[in-house]
């Protein structure tokens, strides 16, 4: 007899599923509630909050606000229906699309109703079984999906690891000789979990020194925005977004919305309009985010000050956190990842006693993400957040390593939900 699937699934949760029962609604599925800002309530107290990619602080911005507001009394949720190509073209789409690619300096865009499928189903688009995909280690999980869809060979190079690019490159290149295909390299621009920057210059010098020929496919979700002297991203940032031969966008981090986007030149992005899966079969991206997004390129181009206040947040933290002998990681960008060594249980303990006690809220990284044993608090500076917040998690940082240090937090367990008779979560820790 075939084996049940409800069974399979009740056998095995998956990593993180596996401890759903006694973390789920604090530290997996937690409620932020109030106005999205520096300040949110977590369980009826106000904390401080350190894990939304609002870099730019647009969420809430007043502009921001009435433009949404007023889109969505016009037009409501639903126009335009269908996708793109049948009935769901405006000229707000097509204007969208124009600024974007003014603003990131490529030919062309093709706005995508959500950045993941919308990679992904690029990756699919764009190559065929006699191409070859060359990646970096640490890929988004859009990418990797990207990756799986493809018929055709894949190579993956060590995280930001150029002899090992190199290698790759070269076992790539061997190939297509035989197959007569192409290599598609894919990486990103700012890696989101540990906030290193790819190596994008080094990439583009490989192509321009003639060893290699590829195209380039850039995923800069978190360098759109934050990064380069207008915004435009890591490309410009590092000063090769020339080298860059397709670039995505989101518009769920510095844009503080949904949608996302693909820039390169016309005729690739008329290829992507007429042969790109999720988008083709797709509904197109209702009006509201449409002009709300075109609201908030505006603001991220002509208000510098919102991304000065980012970098003046980052660095004080960084700097602050290094100080204090703090390990960083490799990040140079606003992403900030505080490392510790600890087990699962003392991480959650930490979670726990930042959020319970000194009302920080920020979020945790555990194995599989990093080596076990490894904890990462990972914080993300916006630009609403303050000197005086800075401040703070700093000195509440310092009291937590040394609680961690001092055992503390050391417990066998993972800190565990218990419901209390109004059927809301709680929290138990003995020893904090
Ligand atoms: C690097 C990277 N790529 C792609 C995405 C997916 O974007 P979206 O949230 O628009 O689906 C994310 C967001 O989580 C991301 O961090």
């Amino acid at each position: 007899m075939a084996l049940d699937i409800f069974e399979k699934i009740k056998a095995n949760r998956g990593p993180i599923g596996q401890h759903a029962k006694g973390v789920h609604g604090y530290f997996t599925f937690p409620k932020l509630e109030g106005e999205l800002g520096r300040k949110m309530t977590f369980r009826g107290k106000e904390c401080l909050i350190w894990s939304i990619n609002n870099y730019l602080g647009l969420a809430n911005h007043p502009e921001v606000r009435k433009a949404d507001a007023d889109s969505a009394a016009k037009w409501g949720m639903a126009y335009p229906m269908g996708a793109r190509m049948m009935t769901g073209q405006t000229s707000e789409h097509e204007a969208l699309e124009a600024e974007l690619s003014d603003f990131v300096s490529k030919e062309d865009t093709i706005l995508l109703n959500f950045g993941y499928q919308g990679m992904l189903s690029a990756i699919d688009c764009l190559v065929d079984r006699k191409d070859v995909i060359v990646y970096d280690s640490e890929s988004h999980a859009c990418i990797i999906d990207g990756v799986r869809l493809h018929a055709g060979k894949r190579f993956v190079f060590q995280h930001n690891d150029m002899a090992s690019f190199d290698k790759q490159m070269e076992r790539a290149t061997r190939l297509v000789e035989e197959t007569g295909g192409g290599i598609m390299v894919i990486s990103e621009g700012v890696f989101g979990m540990a906030g290193d920057q790819g190596m994008l210059k080094e990439i583009v010098e490989f192509r321009k020194s003639g060893k290699y020929n590829f195209r380039l496919f850039i995923d800069d979700a978190h360098g759109f925005g934050t990064m380069g002297k207008t915004g435009a991203g890591t490309g410009e940032e590092q000063g090769c977004q020339d080298g860059i031969d397709i670039l995505f966008g989101t518009f769920a981090k510095s844009m503080a919305s949904i949608g996302a986007f693909i820039s390169s030149t016309e005729d690739v992005v008329e290829y992507l309009r007429y042969n790109m899966r999720s988008q083709m079969f797709a509904k197109s991206l209702p009006m509201p985010l449409v002009v709300g997004a075109r609201k908030r390129l505006e603001l991220l181009r002509t208000q510098p000050e919102l991304k000065a206040n980012l970098w003046k947040i980052s660095n004080a933290l960084q700097k602050g956190f290094k100080e204090a002998g703090f390990n960083l990681g490799r990040t140079n960008s606003p992403v900030t990842p505080v490392f510790l060594s600890g087990t699962l249980a003392e991480a959650s303990n930490i979670t726990f006693d930042l959020r319970e006690n000194y009302a920080i809220f920020c979020s945790i990284v555990v194995y599989p993400v990093v080596p076990k044993d490894v904890i990462m608090l990972r914080i993300i500076p916006t630009s609403t957040h303050t000197m005086e917040d800075v401040e703070y998690t700093l000195e509440t940082f310092k009291k937590i390593l040394t609680k961690l240090k001092d055992g503390v937090y050391r417990t066998d367990a993972i800190a565990q939900v218990e419901t209390d008779s109004l059927g809301s979560a709680k929290f138990k820790l003995d020893n904090i």
